[in-house]
């Protein structure tokens, strides 16, 4: 467990990385800054003592890496593990692929030689970008709740401003909100469409009045699509890639993982203006020297149109089930509240008319129901817990997680169902 990891000599880490340590010792308790790590942990530990556990922390879609790629990835085995090493920026057929998708989808012409790079899962790009992009004390705004964007603007010493998104205005991004948090330090603005965790598609309107914001103050946008195309009821996606008029101040960022179920690839990309992506490059020249050849040819099947087309029709019939169950069940429980997600594999139910910490409930949920949930103060958003549909036994999941919920005592009246949550409050006796 993070928590119980031996304690070290921190004063010699950098501040930065000092107050993540200290954050991680606390983990257990708080849910920050990575509680979800923490549930999957316990689960796993009770796992390994005979408890039947089914997990839906962790955003997982399927398990399942696609055939195409196996396959691909074997036959290409010997000849690109042992040939020479791919550019820092990536393959060359890789990005090529990447280009030629980006035209068709969103209609955008990119330089697949300037203006892409591949990296470790998305996460480093975002990483990356962070580095390459500020100086100590710029200003990146974060509307939250988020997955964790704010950590590595943390890591390059930027500085995170939150903006907290209303739930109660089905968590709008209202460039006006936007527009009164920009300072003379403001750098950059993080946008997550489709939304890890509430689920949101941003609608043309809300992207184009931040892509404005961006043009009238001289700011740089990152667009985190990892769950491009994952959309329910056949609406059309639309990623910021589609205003022409921020190409030279966005950076659109992909991924292998959530899409293809490639996870365990760790391969994302970023699309941005040469300048950035250069600079990106320096950074992944000195430190990772590039990603494994072996897994960039075998990614490049799952970018073929059809293939794409069907696995992704696949995976948005089957999460749109879960999704319709999970809603309906989970709405029928006296306390809790769910609006259904418009898109991604996630849901993020209200929870605060129980008066417990996001964190305590989770492991209410591991303990009674044997179920991992991702607390949502992990991403800045107590009073919500987040469940993943990918799992194999989601309706058992769902089944179980409202007979254990069920059995917990309301602490505050509907009336109140949006107070603030006490994380003091105690755990149900067991
Ligand atoms: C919104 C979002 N961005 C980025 C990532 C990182 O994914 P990866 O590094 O596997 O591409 C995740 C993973 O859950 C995510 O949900």
């Amino acid at each position: 467990m993070p928590a119980s990891r031996p304690k070290r000599r921190r004063e010699v880490l950098a501040s930065q990385v000092q107050d993540l340590a200290k954050a991680y010792d606390e983990m257990e308790k708080t849910g920050r800054p990575f509680g979800t790590l923490t549930i999957v942990e316990m689960g796993r530990k009770l796992e390994s003592q005979g408890r039947d556990i089914i997990f839906c922390a962790e955003s997982i879609l399927s398990t399942q890496v696609p055939q195409v790629v196996l396959d691909e990835t074997g036959r290409t085995f010997r000849e690109a593990s042992t040939g020479s090493e791919a550019p820092f920026l990536g393959l060359p057929e890789l990005r090529q692929a990447i280009a030629g998708r980006f035209k068709r989808l969103y209609g955008r012409e990119v330089d697949w030689n300037t203006e892409i790079i591949v990296t470790s899962g998305s996460m480093q790009s975002e990483y990356y970008l962070m580095a390459a992009l500020l100086n100590p004390g710029d200003e990146v705004i974060v509307p939250t709740p988020t997955f964790f964007f704010d950590i590595p603007v943390k890591l390059a010493r930027g500085k995170p401003v939150y903006l907290k998104l209303d739930p109660e205005k089905n968590y709008l991004h209202d460039a006006r909100r936007f527009r009164d948090l920009v300072t003379n330090k403001t750098k950059l603005i993080t946008l997550c469409n489709p939304h890890n965790p509430t689920g949101r598609v941003l609608t043309e309107e809300e992207l184009s009045g931040i892509a404005q914001l961006a043009i009238d103050r001289d700011l740089y946008i990152m667009h985190d699509q990892v769950y491009e195309r994952m959309v329910y009821g056949g609406r059309p996606y639309v990623p910021m890639a589609k205003f022409h008029e921020v190409q030279d101040r966005l950076v659109s960022i992909t991924s292998f993982s959530k899409l293809f179920n490639m996870m365990n690839y760790r391969l994302g990309y970023a699309i941005g203006p040469a300048n950035i992506i250069h600079g990106m490059e320096m950074v992944q020249s000195f430190s990772s020297m590039g990603i494994p050849v072996l897994l960039q040819k075998g990614a490049i099947p799952a970018l073929n149109k059809g293939f794409e087309d069907r696995h992704i029709a696949d995976t948005i019939a089957r999460l749109q089930k879960a999704r319709d169950y999970a809603v309906r069940k989970l709405n029928s429980v006296d306390g809790m509240r769910v609006s259904s997600p418009e898109g991604t594999n996630l849901l993020f139910p209200e929870i605060s008319s129980f008066g417990m910490s996001s964190m305590d409930f989770c492991k209410y949920l591991l303990r009674e129901a044997g179920v991992a949930c991702a607390p949502g103060i992990a991403y800045h958003g107590d009073g919500h817990f987040r469940i993943s549909l990918g799992s194999d036994r989601i309706e058992e999941a769902i089944d179980r997680i409202t007979t254990a919920v069920s059995k917990l005592p309301r602490k505050v009246s509907k009336r109140d169902n949006r107070a603030r949550v006490k994380a003091t409050v105690s755990m149900p006796a067991r």
